[in-house]
């Protein structure tokens, strides 16, 4: 059984040592706060993510996986791996802020009793690996071996279980290979392609995918706007080109531009990178540009659909959370869209079903609401901010009855526009050009390849 510590119990390091532990191996998880640490030792998760309160019950009761506040007690002569899993959030030129890697490099090279491995997952600028083996030199009282292996993660908030428990690719940068191979036989039970490579190919591969993610969503909203212009459906231009393995469908879901504690900052560290060194990132540039425009976008549109006032409006929020299936609201575009629509005189209300204990104190403006049916009564409009199942099939019907106006703006265009229109809502989507007479609706006839 490998012996393996996890510093930081957020988002990232919670699922990484639950995982961990899940696979067999003895972890201990720190975090520098007594509040998530006492949380977690009475079974409460300081962070909702669907399948990790049975994940953890089940580690911890086997044995498998404990949790501590201090160095001592998560380093000791049987620990063969520490991988630092806390924040890196963005500085105020948008370079990403190490102070907490610092603080856990300097932490585990003052504790450590025995050879070690340290594995950096937390996102950060290329060149840190090198960083951290220095501040780990530095640190020691007495030199004891070590190594520094990057092993980025690639876990998408409300699915981070299961894109650990089945990743695409482990990807792990090393100047010591050796290392890497040890900390390639921890990935081995998760049976994907291992990449090896060195540091900061590694720390790049990282950077590099998130960038292009987020390129492919500002990518197709900007196509969205010009479906708008000339009567295309989006919705149904992605599909058509996600047929083509080079495209793929994924990431083409046009909307309100993404938000989160990831592609924001990690987009605007790589571009920081480049302008350091004198490279012009113009394309993440205008990525950035891109996403910037949708939120006001959609205060401008729910001004339009109102007469052009939003004075004394009523409007509701379907979804705060900056994604379906997460209470995180880290740069979610509710938070941004709900102040221009109270700036432009609108009474805003708000619904989620997890985020809103977390929403609450960042939109002290906002009315939060036990359930949809609540929210629409009264409303001039109700917007969909996040893509929740549950607002897929909701009762129009009595939404609409309960409306002061039937007008829905929806920005993650959950709802058909035609079926909208037919049903008497006053609706918008985003990039939903029809033409409206009920003819929309693309079909899509799967042929045998080998007959055809
Ligand atoms: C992302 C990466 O997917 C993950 O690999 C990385 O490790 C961390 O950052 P996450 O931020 O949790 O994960 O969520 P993701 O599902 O990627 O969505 C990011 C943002 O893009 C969200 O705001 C989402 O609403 C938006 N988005 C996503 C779109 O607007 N359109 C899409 O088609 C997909």
């Amino acid at each position: 059984m490998k012996q393996i510590t996890v510093v930081g119990v957020g988002y990232v390091g919670l699922v990484t040592a639950a995982a961990f532990s899940d696979l067999g191996n003895r972890v201990v998880a720190l975090d520098i706060s007594e509040e998530k640490i006492e949380g977690l030792r009475r079974g409460e998760m300081p962070i909702y993510e669907p399948g990790l309160e049975e994940l953890v019950r089940r580690n911890v009761e086997a044995g498998r996986l404990t949790f501590t506040t201090t160095y001592e007690e998560a380093l000791d002569e049987d620990s063969e791996f520490a991988f630092i899993c806390v924040g890196t959030p963005s500085g105020v030129d948008g370079e990403a802020d190490l102070k907490y890697v610092e603080a856990s490099a300097k932490s585990i090279a003052e504790h450590m009793q025995a050879p070690l491995i340290v594995i950096n997952k937390s996102t950060v600028p290329v060149g840190t690996g090198d960083w951290v083996a220095g501040i780990i030199k530095a640190s020691q009282p007495k030199p004891i071996d070590f190594s520094v292996v990057s092993c980025p993660e690639f876990l998408r908030e409300g699915s981070a279980i299961p894109d650990f428990m089945r990743p695409h690719r482990t990807v792990l940068g090393s100047m010591d290979r050796e290392a890497a191979d040890k900390v390639a036989q921890l990935h081995l039970p998760l049976r994907a392609p291992i990449v090896i490579t060195n540091l900061r190919t590694a720390e790049m591969i990282k950077y590099a995918s998130n960038a292009f993610l987020a390129t492919k969503i500002s990518f197709i909203n900007e196509i969205a706007n010009i479906c708008e212009a000339l009567g295309a459906d989006v919705k149904e231009v992605a599909a058509g080109m996600g047929f083509d393995d080079r495209i793929g469908p994924h990431f083409l879901n046009a909307g309100l531009g993404y938000g989160g504690s990831c592609f924001p900052k990690d987009v605007k560290a790589l571009a920081f990178m480049a302008e350091e060194m004198g490279i012009e990132p113009t394309i993440l540039n205008s990525v950035m540009s891109t996403n910037e425009t949708r939120r006001p976008l959609v205060v401008e549109r729910v001004k339009e659909m109102l007469g052009g006032d939003l004075s004394g409006k009523t409007i509701g929020l379907l979804g705060l959370a900056f994604k379906p299936n997460t209470d995180d609201m880290r740069d979610a575009p509710s938070v941004d869209i709900a102040e221009g629509l109270i700036a432009g005189g609108a009474t805003v209300r708000g619904y989620d079903p997890v985020s809103m204990e977390v929403a609450s104190p960042m939109m002290p403006g906002v009315e939060m609401v036990d359930n949809p049916y609540d929210l629409a009564k009264g409303s001039d409009a109700l917007v969909v901010a996040t893509e929740w199942n549950e607002f897929k099939n909701l009762d129009l019907e009595s939404i609409k009855a309960s409306m002061k106006q039937p007008v829905i703006f929806d920005g993650r265009n959950i709802y058909d526009p035609d079926k909208m229109q037919m049903d008497g809502f006053v609706y918008r989507g985003l990039g939903r050009g029809y033409n409206g007479n009920g003819s929309n609706g693309m079909t899509i006839q799967e042929q045998d390849v080998e007959t055809a």
